[in-house]
């Protein structure tokens, strides 16, 4: 959230019209506010507590779960508390509200305490906390040794040699017993038992529950969630839509994909825009031309730059056909520049700074250790890098978290094979993303070989009236929620919902900076005020991608051909 222009925000007048019910007649547990855990929190401006709930809600024999919470305490008239889940799934709400105090308290006029928690499987203070199903790092590499979880996957164009995809087919059987002992190994971790108490419907629960102690159990609830979040959000407005306060889903997957289908095909859906993301990545590199963007030479099209991309995946591609145990693979490339498509605001130092050493470690130019170090600085790169995996002191291998919450979440079993995810795979590649179809791995894939559902999953409907109108925002052209999520939930609640629609690229709308959008935040959340629906808010203009490079003129000169 850190690319926020706050001027905008800060200039627009402060106004309150709405007060929210007192809390002094609940009578229910209590959260003892103090200092937040300093390994985890430093800024002594937050306040820290924990609440105890049910870990099943419907069972309370079970015992308890006990989740870590934050809070930043209004500034101004306070109109009760704002919650806030980061999305992933498995954000830490503490972290995210931690970095991101000043902004949220900006964009909300300081009239709301700001709330948010780790969910169930995040973190080392709620627990259950964060989910890990190895012992340490090595234990994790030696396990997938030899299979794509530690190189991505190889092909080109879009899978045009059909020797890659009999490469990959033929890998399906071991990977899926590979997922499948991993389960196993998920289920026997320390963490195992609680993998059916974790997920959606929990996390929603979990949030009334707070809110009951805060504001009491007849309040208004408000709510930001961003990405995964929103799934939160849907799963929330539809099971307590009398609870309905102020609530913004920003970067929307569509809920009634996710209640119908496997994660493993409604993730591949979702990459409908990622190829055109990378459009203007390209286009703005282009335009800014040698000085402002490595990888543009003089006189460059939006074409000339692909091509060079395209043969720095060609040239890592064949270098690990010849020697598989190269530093880094046409499959961590693409990895890489997958999550660039999420934050154009760092396009211009990826390119200008990542770009050259990538090509470099490509044509053995680099030293061996060059690879780990451009992942520090640009995350995600090499997967195999233990510093990239989110660890805790006692745990370098990477956490599960992700799977857990999204795979308890997901529509039980149904046969499906690795063979038929590696065949979605090879048809998205050729008919959505030709760029970013092959991503390997993501928490997604892991969903049809997960052995635990949660005991409560929300699947619909998703059409029911609420206490007050919502606000649904999109990018237009988001990499990982596309917009279709977005229209299908302002669709399903009618009159109750908005969609205002941001004419740029990234991740949820706050990948660009917009003062309309950001009056749009403020408005609502002070006010109640909404505009109206299909409302389009433009990035601003000093919001640039590359010098002297803004989204308007990358929008201006998009190629319309296939990249
Ligand atoms: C909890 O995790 C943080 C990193 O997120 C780490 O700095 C801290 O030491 C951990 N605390 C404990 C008690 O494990
Ligand atoms: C907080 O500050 C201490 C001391 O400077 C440092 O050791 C710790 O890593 C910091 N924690 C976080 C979460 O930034
Ligand atoms: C925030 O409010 C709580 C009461 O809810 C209070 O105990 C705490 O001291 C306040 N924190 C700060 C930093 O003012
Ligand atoms: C991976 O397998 C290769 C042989 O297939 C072996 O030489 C290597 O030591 C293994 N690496 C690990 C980390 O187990
Ligand atoms: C393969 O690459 C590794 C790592 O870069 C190197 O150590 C090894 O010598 C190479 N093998 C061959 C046959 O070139
Ligand atoms: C890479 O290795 C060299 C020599 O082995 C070392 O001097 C350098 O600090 C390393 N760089 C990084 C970023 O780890
Ligand atoms: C995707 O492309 C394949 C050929 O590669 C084709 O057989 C398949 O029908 C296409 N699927 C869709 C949904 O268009
Ligand atoms: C593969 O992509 C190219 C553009 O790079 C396109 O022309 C071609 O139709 C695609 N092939 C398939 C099978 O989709
Ligand atoms: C809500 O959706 C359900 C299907 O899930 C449908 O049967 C029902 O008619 C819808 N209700 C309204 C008010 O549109
Ligand atoms: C708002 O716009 C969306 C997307 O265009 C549409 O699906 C929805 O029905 C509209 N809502 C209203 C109340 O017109």
């Amino acid at each position: 959230m850190a690319h926020y222009k706050l001027s905008s925000i800060l200039a627009l007048v402060f106004t309150s019209t709405v007060s929210y019910a007192s809390s002094s007649h609940y009578s229910g547990s209590v959260i003892q506010w103090g200092a937040c855990d300093p390994s985890v929190v430093n800024d002594t401006s937050l306040s820290c507590g924990f609440l105890e709930v049910p870990l099943d809600y419907q069972d309370s024999s079970v015992g308890h779960a006990r989740l870590a919470v934050i809070k930043a305490n209004a500034t101004g008239e306070r109109q009760g508390s704002l919650f806030l889940n980061p999305g992933g799934p498995g954000g830490s709400g503490l972290g995210t509200l931690a970095a991101n105090k000043a902004l949220l308290l900006a964009l909300t006029g300081g009239v709301y305490d700001v709330v948010s928690w780790d969910p169930r499987g995040v973190g080392n203070l709620t627990t259950p906390g964060e989910i890990f199903c190895f012992d340490s790092l090595a234990e994790y590499t030696s396990f997938f040794n030899g299979t794509i979880e530690l190189t991505g996957i190889e092909e080109t164009g879009n899978f045009t040699d059909p020797a890659d995809v009999q490469a990959l087919l033929t890998q399906a059987p071991t990977v899926q017993k590979k997922y499948e002992e991993l389960g196993q190994r998920c289920l026997n971790s320390p963490n195992g038992k609680y993998l059916k108490y974790v997920g959606t419907a929990a996390a929603v629960r979990d949030m009334v529950s707070i809110a009951n102690v805060l504001d009491g159990p007849d309040a208004p609830i408000n709510f930001i969630g961003l990405s995964y979040g929103t799934l939160i959000g849907s799963w929330f407005v539809n099971m307590f839509p009398e609870r309905v306060g102020r609530v913004i889903l920003d970067g929307v997957v569509d809920p009634i994909a996710f209640a119908t289908q496997e994660p493993a095909l409604t993730f591949l859906g979702q990459r409908a825009s990622t190829d055109t993301v990378y459009k203007a990545l390209i286009t703005g590199c282009a335009l800014a031309g040698p000085s402002g963007c490595a990888a543009a030479a003089k006189g460059d099209g939006p074409l000339d730059v692909d091509a060079k991309f395209q043969l720095l995946l060609k040239a890592a591609h064949d270098a690990a056909k010849a020697n598989a145990s190269v530093p880094l693979t046409s499959g961590d490339i693409r990895v890489q520049l997958y999550g660039q498509m999420f934050t154009p605001a760092g396009w211009s130092s990826f390119l200008n700074e990542g770009y050259p050493q990538l090509v470099q470690i490509v044509n053995g130019e680099a030293p061996a250790n060059a690879s780990q170090a451009l992942s520090r600085r640009f995350k995600g790169l090499v997967r195999r890098d233990p510093l990239l995996k989110r660890r805790s002191e006692s745990n370098d291998s990477p956490s599960y978290t992700g799977a857990a919450i999204y795979c308890a979440d997901s529509v039980d079993l149904r046969g499906t094979t690795m063979e038929d995810v590696f065949k979605g795979i090879v048809s998205t590649t050729r008919n959505v993303s030709h760029i970013f179809g092959s991503v390997w791995p993501t928490d997604f894939y892991r969903c049809s070989f997960w052995p635990a559902r949660s005991v409560e999953r929300y699947q619909g409907p998703f059409n029911k009236t609420l206490a007050n109108k919502i606000l649904i925002a999109s990018n237009i052209f988001d990499p990982a929620t596309p917009l279709p999520g977005a229209q299908t939930v302002a669709g399903l609640l009618g009159e109750d919902a908005v969609l205002v629609e941001q004419n740029g690229f990234g991740h949820t709308t706050i990948a660009a900076s917009s003062a309309c959008m950001n009056g749009v935040f403020f408005a609502y959340l002070t006010t109640g005020t909404l505009p109206a629906n299909g409302t389009v808010c433009e990035v601003d203009a000093d919001f640039e991608l590359f010098s002297g490079v803004n989204t308007a003129d990358i929008l201006a000169h998009l190629p319309s051909a296939d990249v």
